[in-house]
């Protein structure tokens, strides 16, 4: 499937701005889409309880579950205002592991340093997950 990773990203980059972050003043914006065709955004929902914080990519992948969802994930556009190349954290990776097409066809999209786009699979970020025996 030929993904718009510029639409993606502003998909994402939209999703910063829903973000509740009054703690950290680091909002994350997301969007994943799937097999499908289907996008889903997501953001960071902070809490007065610091570890109970959800990143945008976990909130975007249960956005898509909660709508029916049940093709792969092709990619995920992550962003923040704070920092560019905002790549997942670890808890995310497994995640994304979870439902993605594979690790080598599931791409990271990122806005770089020089405000270009980067594109990294998921293998590149998390390999040797944990997985069950197929
Ligand atoms: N955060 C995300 O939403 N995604 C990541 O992959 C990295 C971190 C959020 C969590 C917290 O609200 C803020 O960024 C600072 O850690």
């Amino acid at each position: 499937m030929a993904i718009d990773y510029t639409e993606l990203l502003n998909d994402a980059k939209e999703a910063s701005k829903k973000s509740y972050s009054p703690y950290s003043n680091f909002p994350v914006g997301a969007c994943v889409i799937y097999e499908s065709g289907n996008k889903y955004q997501g953001c960071n929902v902070e809490n007065a309880s610091y570890g109970l914080t959800l990143c945008a990519e976990r909130n975007a992948i249960s956005n898509a579950i909660i709508k029916g969802e049940t093709s792969k994930i092709e990619a995920i556009a992550i962003y923040s205002p704070r920092q560019k190349r905002c790549l997942p954290c670890g808890a995310c990776r497994q995640w994304l592991s979870e439902f993605a097409k594979s690790e080598e066809e599931t791409k990271i999209i990122l806005e770089d340093v020089n405000n270009k786009i980067l594109v990294l699979s998921l293998e590149e970020i998390f390999p040797h997950g944990f997985k069950f025996d197929e």
